[in-house]
């Protein structure tokens, strides 16, 4: 583990120290091992009331949609967690919670006490998984903002429900004892109790300050104390399951630099605030996720929120959008959670959610989330490199209301137009062998076509970034501007662009092989001994040069003035290659390591 990263574990320690009081000693001291790649190896696939009910649904709900999963066949496709999502508490009583039986019956026990042991083991005995949800503050989302008349009853203690201060009580209630495989964790509890809320002044609930999330304003926000507070859940969570890691899935909307600190304490975070049934609305929460392929992989899945497949611009009577929405959600390997009425899906719904060709893009085992190759203001085309040598998910996406045509050259993907390649429709179910060298589709208003494409590598030797995003973290973002709020293009590290979204160009053209970083940024490739030769031209964008570092194993192997020459590092049997950016300054924020190429 290097220096910076024991120096910011420490940071961390004094920081939750400070933030939770309500914790022991013990639980702030013991570090856990983040999440492994193996306990979400692709993203994961289920259900939650949320979109399709809102606040509005009980026990018969959930067990109704079970049933749906099954007999539709949905669970056989994957779509496994059944999450129950906001709603359910009762009140926090000194050693457990009470759960709300007048929604989930099925939870009454002897002596009054409560458990969601029978519906978690109804789930279990399905062949499903059981998801439940909290929060990282003191108090919930409903709590703050929904007017329905099954809210946590009882005292302020009482109704004080969040995790906050009992996250090993929680997550052992949770996964011990009633036996969850996931938890949801979001986040109004330190975002939206501050003392200027009426129902803070009311005294209903206990002022949470300083927030921890100030929302739409980095500035004022504290994620290294959000990053805490979810590390010593995750912590709790692990020690309170035996046989299998819990899965957390983080519920912060993009805010708090989530991007950072997600993967080492949970296996999704959400990149936005909640999705809408509206096309705007899908488009809107696609972007905040698309940019980030390098924060994606096996165990670590950026998530633009549930599908809105089924509900209102994407129901039976707008099955391009329909599609299009899970065209767009499968390229960039998003989680597929369907939350829509099953009990009224259509058929021509059905066949949506069920194709097992774009499921297997989604579900690709290389973990690659697609990488945006172009992008315009009505068009854009995302490319997932799939585990099978010479073949890509491609999506073209129609944005606009007017009809569209795209084009796609072979060697943008990296293959050759001397061999034969194949172009498969995963909506139409037609596989046509490719005349020439480039792909063209027409598209309707709000169309995605979503293409596997098989042909021979260009370059048999070589890979490039935009092949292997899921080997590529981001260590330290690196500079970091004020306006970094979810709804703001701006992403620490991305490919074939620079953090704001300018394309990165070399010779008039955008250079896709080119990883756009912030000054100050530390990334690391995972090469497990692959390679022998990488090229790249490591380039400062703006007249400041500086000095850059590349590190093997661990080892410096070059630091040098990024005068824009291009350089040569030999890897053979290097496992990771770490990649330095020179420090930033105020005209100098954004770095590129540019035509990349890594030899076998
Ligand atoms: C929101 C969250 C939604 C849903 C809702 C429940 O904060 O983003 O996905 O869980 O709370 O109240």
């Amino acid at each position: 583990m290097s220096t910076l990263i024991l120096l910011r574990y420490a940071a961390v320690a004094i920081v939750l120290a400070a933030v939770a009081t309500a914790q022991s000693a013990a639980q702030q001291l013991s570090p856990a091992a983040p999440p492994t790649p193996s306990s979400l190896p692709t993203p994961l696939m289920g259900w939650n009331p949320f979109n399709a009910f809102g606040q509005n649904y009980d026990e018969h709900s959930i067990d109704d949609a079970a049933q749906q999963l099954v007999a539709l066949g949905l669970r056989d496709l994957g779509y496994r967690f059944v999450d129950i999502d906001d709603s359910w508490w009762l009140r926090r009583e000194p050693e457990t919670m009470a759960i709300r039986t007048n929604l989930y019956p099925s939870a009454r026990q002897a002596h009054g006490t409560t458990s969601f042991r029978p519906l978690v083991q109804r789930l279990h005995s399905m062949g499903l998984k059981a998801g439940i949800y909290t929060d990282i503050g003191r108090n919930t989302c409903s709590q703050r903002w929904e007017k329905t008349a099954n809210m946590p009853e009882g005292t302020q203690a009482q109704r004080e429900v969040g995790s906050f201060g009992h996250q090993q009580a929680d997550a052992h209630l949770f996964f011990s004892e009633w036996g969850f495989d996931l938890v949801k964790i979001d986040a109004c509890g330190v975002a939206d109790y501050t003392s200027a809320a009426a129902v803070v002044r009311g005294g209903t609930f206990r002022a949470f300050e300083p927030p921890l999330i100030v929302r739409g304003k980095p500035a004022e926000s504290k994620p290294e104390d959000l990053a805490s507070l979810y590390a010593s859940f995750w912590r709790s969570a692990v020690n309170a399951t035996s046989e299998h890691l819990p899965i957390v899935s983080i519920c912060a909307w993009g805010e708090d630099d989530v991007n950072d600190w997600g993967s080492r304490s949970g296996q999704m975070w959400r990149t936005s605030y909640d999705v809408k049934a509206n096309w705007k609305s899908v488009l809107y929460n696609f972007d905040s996720a698309a940019p980030r392929s390098l924060f994606a992989g096996p165990g670590r899945w950026n998530d633009p929120d549930l599908l809105e497949v089924g509900n209102g611009e994407f129901d039976k009577d707008h099955l391009t959008e329909a599609r299009a929405h899970m065209s767009m959600w499968a390229v960039i390997a998003a989680p597929l959670i369907i939350s829509t009425d099953l009990r009224k899906v259509s058929p021509a719904i059905l066949d949506i959610l069920r194709n097992p060709e774009v499921l297997a893009v989604d579900q690709d085992p290389a973990g690659n989330q697609g990488v945006i190759l172009s992008q315009a203001q009505d068009g854009e085309t995302v490319v997932k490199t799939l585990s099978h040598p010479g073949t890509k998910a491609v999506a073209l996406i129609n944005r606009s209301d007017h009809p569209l045509t795209l084009s796609l050259g072979l060697s943008e993907i990296h293959l050759s137009s001397q061999a034969p390649v194949m172009v498969r429709d995963v909506w139409r179910g037609t596989s046509t062998r490719l005349q020439g060298a480039t792909i063209t589709v027409q598209l309707m208003p709000k169309e995605t076509a979503l293409l596997r494409v098989e042909g021979t590598p260009l370059e048999n030797k070589a890979t490039f970034p935009d092949e292997m995003p899921a080997r590529i973290r981001v260590l330290e973002d690196g500079f970091k501007p004020n306006d970094r709020t979810p709804d703001r293009q701006w992403v620490p590290a991305r490919i074939g662009f620079l953090p704001y979204g300018e394309p990165i160009l070399h010779e008039n053209r955008q250079d896709t092989s080119a990883i756009g970083v912030a000054a100050g940024s530390r990334i690391q490739i995972d090469l497990h001994g692959d390679f022998k030769r990488i090229e790249l031209t490591p380039r400062a964008m703006s007249s400041a040069v500086g000095t850059y570092s590349i590190f093997a194993d661990g080892k410096p192997i070059q630091t040098r003035s990024a005068n824009g020459r291009a350089t040569v590092l030999h890897v053979e049997h290097v496992q990771t290659l770490e990649l330095v950016a020179p420090a930033g300054g105020p005209d100098h924020t954004s770095f590129a390591w540019a035509q990349l190429r890594f030899e076998r």
